[in-house]
């Protein structure tokens, strides 16, 4: 049997019966773009991240566009931000017309707080961590770095919903928080989708304005916006699937406690979650000096497995025009070639678990 790295067949096999009800219900409503689902998942979002206004967008990458422009982020600036997120915290530092400067990372594979403070410049205009695998950043220091030079913080918690530090709420920290509600997150809409999340009432209004044209009312556009509407139907169904957060969230943990605790420590690598950290694994990774072999023995043995991310976004040839070299930034490069990001999703089952753990300690032992 088949253990896939995600499972969302699973996932509307045990929700179809709830789920297309609810859809044909709101279609047959006839109001298609905003409205009501909409300033539901706001309202509900809102008690989540513990911050007064959410934004409902299209998708996480459209929130941090959007965030950035928001923070007065414009041509010429300097963004910091890790060199080892999804593509798109960078993309959207450069269409804003910015400068993507990378600071390298810490073992936990998030942003080093030192590296920020090394990158600061007259031009450094915003801070932006990324919280990945649903980790939170080192946010005290960082947000330290943030009041001292007087330099705004948007976070990509694109990966984190739920997630704590200190007990204080993932995106909850900076000007912006910046979430993904794409398939493959934690809180999955069935297409794309995003939001923000601010505490600044001014950002709040301008965002809900900017995602709609820019239209201040029905006929009146004072800065050009853009179309970044969540859609309505996967309003609905990120409304239902809310209700079921916590538990999918406890379930991954539960999941990642039993990787802890049965996985060969002296063969792979595990960021342990420290006493002031709530991780919600959005992902699991592993890392090992052994890893294409071991992507080929879990695939072997119908195990699927992914990496985040292979290649170092300073690495991309997108990324050609900022003129790094390989070795500029070495803990972001060391990690993209041992990581590994095992199966860690709440359709996951016992026997699944012990599967996994059982293959994976095997090869340690035929490969230390
Ligand atoms: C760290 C990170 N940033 C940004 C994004 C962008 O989100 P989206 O795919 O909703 O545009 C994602 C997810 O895809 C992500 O994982």
């Amino acid at each position: 049997m088949k253990i896939p790295y995600v499972d969302l067949q699973a996932q509307w096999r045990a929700e179809k019966k709830e789920l297309l009800p609810r859809i044909s219900n709101i279609l047959s409503k006839g109001q298609y773009v905003i409205g009501q689902e909409i300033d539901k998942f706001e309202n509900n979002i809102t008690k989540i991240s513990k911050t007064k206004y959410a934004v409902a967008l299209n998708s996480g990458t459209d929130a941090l566009t959007l965030g950035l422009k928001l923070i007065g982020v414009k041509k010429g600036d300097e963004v910091i931000t890790p060199p080892n997120s999804f593509i798109s915290s960078t993309t959207s530092i450069a269409h804003v017309g910015a400068k993507p400067v990378f600071a390298d990372v810490l073992k936990d594979q998030n942003i080093d707080p030192r590296q920020i403070e090394k990158k600061i410049t007259k031009k450094t205009k915003a801070i932006m961590p990324v919280h990945l695998t649903g980790r939170v950043c080192e946010m005290n220091p960082i947000q330290k770095i943030s009041k001292k030079y007087n330099i705004p913080i948007i976070e990509d918690a694109a990966q984190s919903i739920g997630s704590r530090y200190f007990n204080k709420q993932s995106g909850s920290f900076g000007e912006v928080g910046c979430f993904s509600a794409h398939p493959l997150k934690n809180l999955n809409a069935c297409g794309d989708a995003g939001f923000l999340v601010t505490n600044n009432f001014e950002i709040y209004k301008k965002a809900r304005i900017l995602r709609n044209h820019g239209l201040e009312n029905r006929n009146k556009v004072n800065h050009f916006g853009f179309i970044s509407r969540m859609d309505i139907i996967q309003a609905a169904i990120l409304n239902f699937r809310l209700k079921k957060l916590n538990s999918t969230v406890k379930k991954r943990r539960a999941n990642a406690d039993f990787y802890f605790k049965n996985l060969d420590r002296k063969f792979y690598f595990l960021n342990d979650e420290k006493e002031y950290q709530f991780n919600t694994y959005h992902t699991f990774v592993v890392q090992t000096p052994k890893r294409d072999k071991l992507i080929e023995f879990l695939k072997k043995n119908n195990i699927g497995t992914a990496i985040h991310y292979p290649i170092p976004i300073h690495l991309q040839p997108a990324s050609k025009y900022l003129g790094f070299k390989k070795g500029a930034f070495p803990e972001t490069e060391k990690q993209s070639k041992k990581i590994i990001t095992i199966p860690i999703h709440q359709n996951l089952s016992m026997s699944n678990l012990k599967k996994i753990v059982h293959l994976m300690n095997k090869f340690a032992k035929n490969n230390s």
